[in-house]
């Protein structure tokens, strides 16, 4: 008899937890693949024409992951001793290894936001042509949604004035849109408009969309025949990478949309949470899957812990901090559970 599924484990540690849908399984099963790195494998081809034609750019390279689109993105824009100006908790300059400095031999400056968006004038003032003392500005990263300031959509106004005052200036900018359907999802604005804001962009096809495994960096082609070469040179050309395309293609086709539910979620949580008392959260940055809450007395090692216990997974994100990501995996019984949880929590902690 059907009833009602209940998760033994419910993941809100992040979207990058979700496993491939049987339709994706199917896909991969079935897949017509050749070698990549020769350029040849039909479904890689399929899959980087769909992400071309959806962010508006002449081509697209699938990579392994969603670090690797933005190392190759920063190593073909640049050159070494260069400088990328980023946003103060970009995931390019924070997470990512240190690749940006260490393989990509580059200098970040990065600079404080509202939300996530960098201000023009700020960046103006800092773009250098370099001289004998000073390393010339060669990049401009931005990010969307932004993951370290809530999940929040960074606006198009604001994208579009940063992209003007690099032109301006002859300065390229990227876009890590690691979760840019969901800017696309939560606003209606389309992923073309989005990816207009700069030269090159790249999205995530695991996180939300489910995919196991990928990203794709779009861009002009010219720049992606040379970015395929900063690919191979970082290990990252792919064999018979149809198996990964095309579990890809449907999440591009089927996964999109579907985002809304997550974001839902996500605002049931934060809304729930700030009206407990003993959680912060910044309401107004909740905007897609991302939940970022501050515990006033609890600690979060400890709630963490216990959340295991109940089955139930989280992610500390600093030492007051707990970040809930919601995603197709974790369903409206999930959030109750989480919920009951937090709240025993919040009464526990009670003087
Ligand atoms: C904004 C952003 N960019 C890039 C990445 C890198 O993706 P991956 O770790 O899958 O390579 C992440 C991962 O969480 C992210 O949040």
């Amino acid at each position: 008899m059907d009833g009602p599924v209940t998760h033994a484990v419910a993941d809100f540690r992040s979207d990058t937890v979700t496993r491939p849908t049987p339709a994706m399984r199917k896909a991969m099963a079935e897949a017509e693949v050749d070698d990549d790195v020769l350029g040849h494998d039909p479904t890689t081809l399929a899959l980087e024409m769909e992400g071309a034609r959806l962010t508006g750019k002449e081509a697209a390279l699938f990579v392994p992951s969603g670090v690797m689109a933005n190392l190759v993105a920063v190593t073909t824009h640049t050159r070494p001793a260069e400088e990328v100006i980023l946003e103060e908790w970009a995931h390019t300059s924070r997470f990512e290894s240190g690749g940006i400095g260490s393989l990509a031999h580059v200098l970040t400056r990065t600079l404080r936001s509202n939300r996530g968006l960098m201000y023009a004038d700020e960046i103006a003032r800092w773009i250098s042509p370099g001289n004998e003392h000073t390393p010339r500005t060669g990049l401009v990263c931005v990010e969307q949604t932004h993951n370290f300031h809530g999940g929040a959509v960074v606006p198009l106004d604001g994208l579009r004035k940063i992209r003007d005052v690099c032109h301006a200036r002859g300065v390229p900018v990227h876009m890590d849109g690691a979760r840019m359907w969901n800017a696309v999802a939560a606003t209606g604005i389309s992923g073309a408009d989005y990816a207009a804001c700069a030269d090159t962009v790249s999205f995530c096809l695991s996180k939300g969309l489910c995919a196991p495994v990928g990203s794709l960096l779009c861009g002009p082609a010219e720049f992606l025949a040379r970015a395929r070469f900063a690919r191979k040179r970082l290990g990252g050309g792919m064999r018979q990478s149809g198996i990964l395309a095309a579990a890809g293609l449907v999440a591009l086709r089927d996964m999109r949309e579907r985002l809304t539910e997550d974001h839902v979620r996500a605002r049931r949580i934060a809304d729930r949470l700030a009206s407990l008392g003993g959680f912060a959260v910044d309401l107004a940055a909740v905007q897609t899957n991302i939940v970022f809450v501050r515990l006033e007395k609890l600690d979060p090692a400890r709630v963490v812990e216990a959340a295991a216990k109940d089955g139930i997974l989280l992610y500390a994100t600093g030492p007051q901090q707990i970040r809930f990501v919601t995603h197709h995996d974790v369903d409206d019984d999930d959030v109750a559970r989480l919920l009951a949880f937090l709240e025993k929590q919040a009464l526990g902690s009670r003087p």
